[in-house]
């Protein structure tokens, strides 16, 4: 039986945006590949930002960059309040990542991505003030039953009981961090066990979102910016996510409640964005659990990437080879 909704879509297809944005993490994540395990971070995001953007910029669109990298001053290009695309076409807000692990990407270590997530015009929540968030994911399964302001505990069992398995069988990432010993600690005496991220926590959330994952849950505080990315994929695989603001010094807690930001909100996904028309797009830079990373075989390169997107609620894997010589 076809439900009315895929019937309409089916009898109307219309354009994936996504389907033009993978051309843009694609060719970020090919340019980035050099400095694979080459010690310098800045290096390797500055190629990819720099292809990102050019790539960007034939997309049919305007795009706002609501989430870049950074204020104007300190980010040439691909900063806040730029305007990306042709111009033309639907009015969307864009949060680009050109890599999200370039710390991996320096070190050569697995998980790094390149992802670009949009949404209408005015639908997503503006991290500006404050970098650090709490955040939960899990797959839809969680909805309803999983919540921020619950001890992880009670969280995991809900959830295990949920996916009809013993706790001992769930899996959570969380990022790797000193902020987390008493976290990882409470996740492990409930009797799940822990997959803890060096970095990346936009491929830890989507692997906790997306059907079939090893990853059942994904927690703990990580940024902003890769929280309302993450809540584009989480709203196209349907999904569950909640953040809360988590300032991490008094500087950033000052500067939080100066915004007029109440930092007690959980936000739920349609607080992080909007609507129901979000792109969530990646390419894998390094091998890692969601993708696998740029490889260099003879005359070819070839990537890997996801193309989301909510409005179809389709999950496109994209396996692409690219010659050589057309990117000297
Ligand atoms: P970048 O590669 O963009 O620096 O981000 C990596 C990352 O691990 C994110 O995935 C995560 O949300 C954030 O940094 C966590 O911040 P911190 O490393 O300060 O704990």
């Amino acid at each position: 039986m076809v439900s009315t909704e895929t019937a309409s879509l089916f009898l109307h297809p219309d354009r994936n945006l996504g389907m033009e944005l993978v051309r843009a993490t694609e060719a970020a994540a090919i340019r980035a590949a050099p400095f694979i395990g080459r010690g310098d971070k800045n290096a390797a995001d500055g190629a990819a930002v720099d292809a990102m953007r050019k790539f960007l910029g034939t997309v049919h669109f305007d795009g706002l960059v609501v989430i870049g990298e950074g204020e104007k001053d300190k980010a040439p290009m691909l900063f806040n309040g730029e305007h990306v695309g042709n111009g033309r076409g639907p009015a969307c807000d864009i949060a680009v990542d050109p890599i999200d692990g370039t710390s991996l990407t320096a070190a050569g270590r697995p998980n790094a991505l390149s992802v670009i997530a949009v949404s209408d015009r005015g639908s997503m929540y503006n991290p500006a003030d404050v970098f650090y968030m709490d955040k939960i994911v899990t797959g839809p399964e969680g909805i309803g039953l999983v919540d921020l302001r619950r001890p992880i505990g009670d969280n995991l069992r809900a959830l295990a009981a949920a996916k009809g398995k013993p706790v001992e069988d769930m899996l959570v990432a969380v990022l790797d961090r000193p902020r987390h010993a008493q976290l990882i600690e409470d996740i492990r005496a409930a009797g799940a066990g822990t997959r803890l991220l060096l970095d990346g926590d936009v491929a830890g959330g989507v692997n906790a979102a997306r059907p079939g994952s090893r990853i059942d849950m994904c927690v703990g505080v990580g940024g902003t910016p890769e929280g309302v990315i993450t809540a584009c994929a989480v709203k196209a695989l349907g999904g569950f996510i909640q953040g809360r603001l988590h300032p991490q010094s008094e500087a950033e807690h000052t500067a939080a409640l100066a915004a007029g930001h109440d930092l007690d909100r959980v936000l739920e996904a349609d607080d992080l964005v909007s609507g129901s028309n979000t792109y969530f797009v990646a390419t894998g830079v390094t091998d890692g659990f969601l993708l696998d990373g740029v490889r260099r075989a003879g005359p070819v390169i070839s990537t890997e990437s996801i193309v989301l997107r909510s409005h179809s609620g389709t999950v496109r894997r994209v396996a692409a080879d690219h010659l050589i010589e057309k990117w000297l």
